[in-house]
């Protein structure tokens, strides 16, 4: 499925934010496998925008996914478009600890907390300034973690991924900054 078959489903707005703020399918199915290692995996996406990560994931590997997401508007998008395409994924509408994070073997953060230099995009509400107080927050989060928890970023998170995770070098990649870790 492309980029563009599998938008067509959002709204305009989200459709045209698309390229610059969710996951592209190849990098979703990509980083999906790295966090789903077998059937029943239950997987969260912190800062889970329209869905699309969360949507790819659940089709792809039949796993269950969770986005938490602060802007109510989006999770309402990502919960139609998740029940049009019939995926196991729900929306939670709050910061990263609206979840209990002992729930999930894995987590998905695509940069969620990034300041964007110039506008932003249409029907997106990015924060201006990069919120301090999200990233220590998630850094705590992944701290404590269950050991055995995979951990997947893409173009990181702002934060330092706990020393208590082991990084896994990937042998080959659809992109460059995808990378997984694995809790001790
Ligand atoms: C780059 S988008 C990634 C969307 C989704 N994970 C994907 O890959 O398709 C980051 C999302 O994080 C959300 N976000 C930003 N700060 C957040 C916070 N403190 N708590 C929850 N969500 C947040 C934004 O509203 C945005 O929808």
């Amino acid at each position: 499925v492309t980029d563009e078959a599998f938008d067509a489903f959002y709204p305009d707005a989200v459709r045209a934010a698309s390229a610059a703020f969710w996951t592209p399918v190849d990098v979703a199915l990509e980083a999906a496998a790295m966090l789903v290692t077998r059937p029943g995996a239950r997987v969260l996406d912190v800062g889970s925008g329209a869905g699309k990560f969360c949507v790819v994931g659940a089709l792809a590997t039949g796993a269950s996914f969770v986005g938490v997401e602060k802007q109510r508007a989006l999770a309402e998008v990502a919960r139609d478009h998740a029940a049009r395409l019939g995926a196991s994924a729900r929306f939670v509408v709050g910061r990263p600890d609206a979840v209990d994070w002992s729930a999930f073997d894995a987590i998905y953060l695509f940069d969620p907390f990034r300041v964007l230099p110039a506008a932003d995009g249409p029907g997106v509400e990015i924060a201006r300034e990069r919120p301090l107080a999200d990233i220590l927050l998630t850094e705590r989060l992944l701290s404590g973690a269950r050991p055995g928890t995979r951990v997947v970023t893409y173009c990181g998170f702002g934060g330092d991924v706990p020393d208590a995770y082991e990084p896994v070098p990937a042998a080959r990649s659809v992109s460059p900054h995808l990378r997984l870790w694995v809790k001790r």
